[in-house]
């Protein structure tokens, strides 16, 4: 089965929701609106089968996406101000649910904004991938919005700030990078 076939299998909205694991699963976190869904739907190739929106905060559950050998897990985005104080709470349950959960996560695509420096809840999310010894790559995306200097500037600042990590750049506007993240995919499950 290849990225083509790829289906909706479920959404959990709490830690009791979320399926038993027996696949490998392939993990997109990041801040919410940073483009984690799009992503999603660039590499499998399909123009909604994750729910994209221009108002951040539409992920709000841990979304399953199956492959058939592996799942592609989408994660609800952080970092969102005008969400409750108890959807966050909500969220941050299930995502440490998500990871506690005995899981066979074989890698997780960190998704920052090429635009942007990385947020304190990058960092923090980035430090718990290392200290997990969970397996990540950090995803420059929305890198149609730079112009080629700054993209330069930009790249040289990540690979400063995160030595030894992957960096892949990203765009699901013009498809940059959508290859290398899935020969990622595929050479991790
Ligand atoms: P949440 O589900 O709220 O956490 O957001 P998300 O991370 O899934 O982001 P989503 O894919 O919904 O995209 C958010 C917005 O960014 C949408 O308006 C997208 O069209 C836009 N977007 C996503 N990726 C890119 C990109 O590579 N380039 C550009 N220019 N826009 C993008
Ligand atoms: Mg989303």
């Amino acid at each position: 089965m290849g990225f083509e076939n790829a289906f909706f299998e479920l959404s959990a909205g709490t830690p009791e929701q979320l399926p038993v694991s027996e696949l490998p699963e392939i993990v997109f976190s990041g801040r919410s609106n940073v483009g984690k869904s799009s992503l999603i739907n660039k590499v499998l190739n399909r123009k909604s089968l994750a729910r994209v929106s221009t108002k951040p905060g539409k992920t709000g559950t841990v979304n399953f996406y199956g492959l058939g050998f592996c799942r592609l897990v989408d994660l609800p985005g952080y970092g969102y101000a005008k969400v409750s104080q108890s959807e966050k709470l909500r969220w941050a349950g299930l995502v440490e649910g998500y990871f506690s959960s005995g899981r066979k996560i074989r890698r997780v695509f960190q998704i920052i904004d090429v635009r942007h420096e990385p947020t304190p809840d990058d960092l923090q999310m980035i430090h718990f991938l290392d200290s997990s010894d969970i397996p990540f790559s950090i995803v420059a995306t929305k890198c149609d919005k730079l112009k080629k200097t700054e993209r330069g500037a930009r790249s040289e600042s990540l690979y400063a700030a995160f030595p030894g990590v992957e960096i892949l750049f990203f765009s699901a506007l013009n498809g940059e990078g959508t290859e290398k993240v899935r020969e990622r995919i595929m050479g991790s499950v």
